[in-house]
């Protein structure tokens, strides 16, 4: 007897809706998000990329999400954060940080890889940001090995977790940075992209020890030849700029911009910024109008700084603003790159105090603004 068509309609209908079912439970059982389709990890490229570092706390409520594409979570997994980012269409990426020693043997490193896939998918997800930053010598076992993590790694996302974005954050400069001779060219080929962290160049200073900007801008831009003339395509780097700065002590203070500083070695270099301590935007913020000289600009590193004393030492305190900031910036577009980040999110002011906002805003649409282009066109590119 032929059934009338109604009820396998029905029936059709009926299976449907079971495995529906199955599946919303599934995601709902463990998916922190009061709406469960914000669990299903993000899919699709964009064209520009705000690659946000955040190590914590609730400062993300007050970010600018009109900007963020992704956030590289370097703080406790805070499922509110992947539920707000969702639904913004913001990916929120892993932490990946593992020794090198620990990743030469090639069961060890898949082993590490499959956890980082799995503990993406528990917390739902959206690739992972590798940073590593140990020194490896050209051609090493160490130098084989990163290769191959990047490559697996990225590997590994893409096919368990589609649409995932596998990163890479490399030094300003390939130019064997603090001993990190990596493989830049097959990295770079091998994962979506870099995020290039131009900032600590005083690392190793080879020539003076004074104290200097975190990050010149004649040097930022250098990296990014660098990087570009070892046949690395323009789309695969971010320009990543400091919300930080450094307060050195000086030993002697010359002059305004002259401030000598103890010698502390690194990695072969006679001085470093190992002098100095790192200070988030908004303490600098706090210290520079009562500070002895108020905003110094420095003209040949394009970077603000200004001098304090305190127990009868003078501190020169390195930074960068809006202003310094928006002038890299413009090297997104002079070069075609990828997009802008920042480490970190969290060093600005997010109260909600008139001047607060103002500054916090402004620092925010640096990354995207491009007030150095007019002084660019007049200054020939290195
Ligand atoms: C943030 O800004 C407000 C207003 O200027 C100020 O009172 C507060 O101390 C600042 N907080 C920090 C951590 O700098």
């Amino acid at each position: 007897m032929i059934r009338p068509p109604r009820v396998d309609k029905m029936r059709w209908r009926w299976a449907l809706r079971q495995v529906l079912a199955v599946l919303w439970v599934g995601l709902g059982t463990s998916c922190p998000c009061s709406d469960p389709t914000l669990c299903i990890p993000l899919r699709g490229e964009n064209q520009f990329e705000v690659f946000v570092f955040d190590v914590g706390g609730k400062d993300w409520k007050y970010y600018d999400w009109s900007k963020v594409t992704t956030v590289a979570a370097f703080g406790p997994y805070d499922p509110e954060l992947l539920c707000y980012a969702h639904a913004n269409e913001v990916r929120v990426v892993l932490k990946g940080d593992v020794p090198l020693k620990d990743i030469i043997d090639r069961d060890n490193r898949i082993a590490w890889i499959n956890n980082q896939v799995q503990l993406a998918k528990k917390q739902f997800m959206d690739g992972i940001n590798l940073d590593l930053e140990e020194a490896a010598a050209y051609q090493s076992v160490e130098y084989y090995a990163l290769t191959e993590l990047v490559v697996e790694t990225t590997q590994l996302f893409h096919h368990e977790i589609p649409g995932s974005q596998v990163t890479f954050d490399v030094p300003w400069s390939p130019d064997c940075i603090d001993g990190r001779c990596y493989d830049f060219l097959k990295i770079a080929n091998s994962c979506d992209f870099l995020f290039v962290m131009s900032y600590d160049m005083q690392s190793q200073m080879w020539d003076d020890c004074f104290a200097k900007a975190n990050a010149p801008y004649y040097q930022t831009l250098s990296g990014y030849s660098a990087y570009i003339s070892l046949g690395i395509d323009s789309r695969k780097l971010v320009l990543g700029v400091p919300w930080y700065g450094y307060d050195y002590p000086c030993t002697q203070l010359l002059e305004a911009g002259r401030c000598a500083l103890p010698k502390i070695p690194f990695r072969g270099a006679p001085c470093s910024d190992a002098a100095g301590r790192q200070i988030p935007y908004k303490v600098m913020m706090q210290q520079v109008d009562s500070s002895i000289t108020g905003r110094f600009w420095d003209d040949d590193q394009k970077a603000p700084y200004y001098i304090y004393m305190v127990d009868n030492t003078y501190h020169e305190v390195w930074y960068d603003d809006p202003q310094s900031i928006s002038m890299k910036s413009a090297i997104v577009k002079k070069f075609g790159l990828r997009g802008v980040g920042m480490w970190n999110a969290n060093q600005l002011n997010y109260s909600n105090d008139p001047s607060a906002i103002k500054q916090t805003e402004d620092m925010w649409n640096a990354l995207t603004e491009e007030n150095g282009e007019l002084e660019l066109s007049n200054l020939d590119i290195m």
